[in-house]
Parts: C-alpha cells; sequence; structure tokens
C-alpha cells in the first residue's frame, strides 16, 4: 500500500534521499518550493529554478542518527531513517537520491535500481572504471532511469548559455574554456574521506569536464598534468588537488578544464565555476556563483544578466554561505517529468558515462605524463 504522503502530493513523484549533508540542501529545497507553498509569491522568472511541480520528499536516510534528527528540524513531517533498506522498501519513494561520499555510489545506484527505483546520483556519478561498467549492467537489467545531479548545468547563467549556444547565436563552438577552483580546507575537516577515496579529479573536476562534455560531446584525447597544493599536503591528501586538461574532441574542436582546491583565495573578479564558450559568431560567459552570464556578439556590443538579487531566494536559500538549493530543486523537477512523462532527461546514464570516462583518462594522463584515448576507458567499462 502506498505510504499517505503520497496521496498527498498527487501527480508528483516521492524522492527518498540518502546522506543528509549535502541531501539536507534537497530535502530542505523539496519542502519549502512545493507549489502548494508558493502558490502565493510572485511567479518564478525566466532562468530561475522551476517550482517543484512534480516530486515531492517522501523520506530521508542517513546512517548518522544526528543528521536524521537535524532533517526532521528543517523539514517537519518528513520521515527518516538510519538504514538503507527501509528506505528502499518505502512504497511512496519512487525516486532514490543519492548524496553520500563519492567511492559509495555505485553500491548504492546497484541496490536502489534492484529494488526498482529510479535515480538521482550527485556528482561524481562513480569513480571507477568497475562501477561505471556495473551500473551500465544494471541500468540494462532493471530497466530503471538515472540523472547525474549535475548541479552547474541548472544554475541559471549556465542553462542561459545553454540555450543561447542552442538558438545558435554563438554559431559554431571553436573552444571551451571552463575551471572550478574552490579552497576546500573545510571540506577535509567536514568529510575526511575526501583525503583518502576520492581524488579531485572527479570530486571536484567532475564540474569543469561535464561542462566540455556537454558542449563537445565524447572526448577523443585528453591531456592532463597534476600536482598538489601545500594546503592539500598539510591534510595528509592523497591525491591531486591541482589539475590542468587539455581535451580534443572526435571533430578537432578543443576545450581546456582547470581545477585547484587548495589556493589561498579567489579574487573576486574570477568566479569559483566559469564556462567561456568561444563561437564563430559570439562568445559567452557563464559564472557560478555570481549569477552572471555575459555575451558578445558580432556587433560587439555585451549583454550582461544579473540575477543575484532575484536568485538568491531560491538558489542561496537566503543564506550567505547557502549552496545548490535551486539547482537541486531544478535537476529533480526535471527528472520526475521525464519520468512521469516519459521523454528524456538530461544528464542521462551515457552523459554521465561520458563525463566519468572524460575524468578518469585525465587521472590516467597526469599520472603517466602522456596523452591518453579515452576509447582506452570504454574499452574496459564495456569488458568490465
Ligand atoms: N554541487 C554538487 O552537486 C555537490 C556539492 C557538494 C557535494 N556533492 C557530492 O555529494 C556527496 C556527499 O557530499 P557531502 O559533502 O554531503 O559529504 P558528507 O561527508 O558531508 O556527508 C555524507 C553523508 O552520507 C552519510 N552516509 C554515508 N554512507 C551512507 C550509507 N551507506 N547510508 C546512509 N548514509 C550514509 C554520512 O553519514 C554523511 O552524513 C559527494 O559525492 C559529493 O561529491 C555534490
Amino acid at each position: 500500500m502506498a505510504h499517505k504522503g503520497a496521496s498527498l502530493h498527487p501527480g508528483r513523484l516521492g524522492v527518498g534521499i540518502v546522506g543528509l549533508h549535502e541531501g539536507l540542501t534537497l530535502l530542505k529545497a523539496l519542502s519549502h518550493t512545493v507549489p502548494d507553498a508558493l502558490s502565493t509569491s510572485r511567479p518564478a522568472r525566466d532562468g530561475e529554478a522551476t517550482r517543484c511541480q512534480f516530486a515531492f520528499a517522501a523520506a530521508g536516510c542517513d546512517q548518522d542518527e544526528g543528521k536524521c534528527t537535524r532533517a526532521r528540524e528543517v523539514a517537519p513531517g518528513t520521515p527518516t531513517t538510519t538504514s538503507f533498506d527501509e528506505l528502499l522498501q518505502r512504497e511512496d519513494v519512487a525516486v532514490v537520491a543519492i548524496y553520500t561520499p563519492d567511492a559509495s555510489h555505485g553500491e548504492l545506484i546497484e541496490r536502489a535500481m534492484r529494488a526498482g527505483k529510479h535515480v538521482i546520483c550527485t556528482k561524481p556519478l562513480v569513480v571507477t572504471v568497475a562501477e561505471a561498467g556495473r551500473i551500465r549492467r544494471v541500468a540494462e537489467e532493471t530497466g530503471m532511469r538515472l540523472q547525474v545531479g549535475q548541479s552547474t548545468r541548472f544554475f541559471p547563467p549556465f542553462a542561459q548559455q545553454r540555450a543561447a549556444f542552442e538558438r545558435g547565436e554563438l554559431g559554431a563552438l571553436d573552444l571551451i574554456d571552463t575551471h572550478y577552483i574552490h579552497r576546500m580546507d573545510w571540506f577535509y575537516e567536514k568529510s575526511p574521506w575526501a583525503k583518502d577515496t576520492t581524488d579531485w579529479i572527479f570530486l571536484g573536476m567532475s564540474h569543469p569536464l561535464d561542462l566540455l562534455t556537454w558542449y563537445g560531446g565524447r572526448a577523443e584525447t585528453v591531456t592532463a598534468t597534476s600536482t598538489q597544493s601545500a594546503l592539500s599536503r598539510s591534510f595528509g591528501a592523497a591525491g591531486a588537488d591541482i589539475y590542468s586538461v587539455n581535451v580534443e574532441f572526435a571533430d578537432g574542436r578543443i576545450g581546456r578544464a582547470l581545477g585547484h582546491y587548495g589556493l589561498v583565495e579567489l579574487p573576486s573578479a574570477r568566479n569559483a565555476i566559469e564556462c567561456m564558450l568561444y563561437g564563430d559568431k559570439g562568445t559567452s560567459q557563464a559564472q557560478y556563483h555570481d549569477m552572471r552570464y555575459r555575451q558578445t556578439g558580432l556587433s560587439g556590443e555585451e549583454v550582461l544578466v544579473d540575477r543575484l538579487y532575484a536568485g538568491r531566494g531560491p538558489y542561496f536559500n537566503n543564506e550567505v554561505h547557502g549552496m545548490h538549493y535551486g539547482e537541486f530543486a531544478a535537476y529533480t523537477d526535471h527528472f520526475a517529468q521525464a519520468i512521469l512523462e516519459g521523454t528524456p532527461n538530461q544528464p542521462d546514464l551515457t552523459s554521465g558515462l561520458e563525463t566519468f570516462a572524460l575524468m578518469e583518462a585525465a587521472r590516467r594522463s597526469a599520472l603517466r605524463g602522456q596523452s591518453v584515448r579515452v576509447d582506452e576507458v570504454w574499452a574496459e567499462m564495456a569488458a568490465s
């Protein structure tokens, strides 16, 4: 029998969220942006997070009881459990949203799909070839769908940039230039697993490398260099936290991505995440987290769209250090709508694996000190 929560939200899919640190952001976003609660507020502006019309928070799960208690405080009435199996048994959970440490994603995706649930998995989707091959097989066997929680694609300046690209305003792209730069001492302190069980090519570079595959498609060859910052060494972290990655796509276009997770601080002129698209009709720049978008065309005029004041409510929850509320709500709603209406979702499993293959090839290239063909990773995924 369906849990009574489902009947309170007719026409919407219940989301069960596992990992209630970053996952708490989604829980709050879903709890605070349901249409009923917002029916009296102003309509969404162009580029703003869509209201959650297709999803509701059915339950939360964290193996740490303290995180469950906190979740019940911020979203009163939402049931929580410390057992992932219990979450999977809930009939009102149609979609499981995974926000646990990177190295656990593959296993939890498989368990959720085998329990008949569709899956949202935060970035990075997976961090090993074996897991990538495994989730591909499990998705085929179960027919369950997957959405990669690639938040940057759903941040308004990046969505606007994509729309301009799809309308042809930038013309054919010659060069894609991306970066994600963020001082991460607070992350090592909060999440010690980041020192041991992941590499920043996955944890941080998943954002700029995903942007490269979004525009360039499947990468052909990657040439990467890496090193470790003093900050990373001071935490005893195992892997590199500075990466410079050059990519060649099958059609000859090129892209580059830069990541630095041990810097002192960014000057305010540079944003943590940026994507520059250089096309033969125009150039554009999307920024996180200033919420700025700039575009120039053949006339030479620059258009600037700044949404920070309009968007700070839904995107940052009006918190000084708030992050990702609007993006998480937007991709969850997008996925739930796609499932309900039988339409495609993006980024889906194939797109997530494209980004994974690029990340893994970049990691290998930096270690070997030579270029790596991304096909090498695809072949291993197929064989695993
Ligand atoms: N922009 C983004 O989309 C974004 C931003 C930050 C983090 N992330 C990703 O989100 C994930 C989580 O990051 P975080 O910062 O919240 O990490 P965190 O260490 O703060 O929290 C992880 C939580 O998962 C819980 N957990 C671990 N294994 C579990 C299991 N098997 N069952 C139930 N609970 C379990 C832990 O108790 C912990 O509360 C990572 O993959 C990270 O890369 C994405």
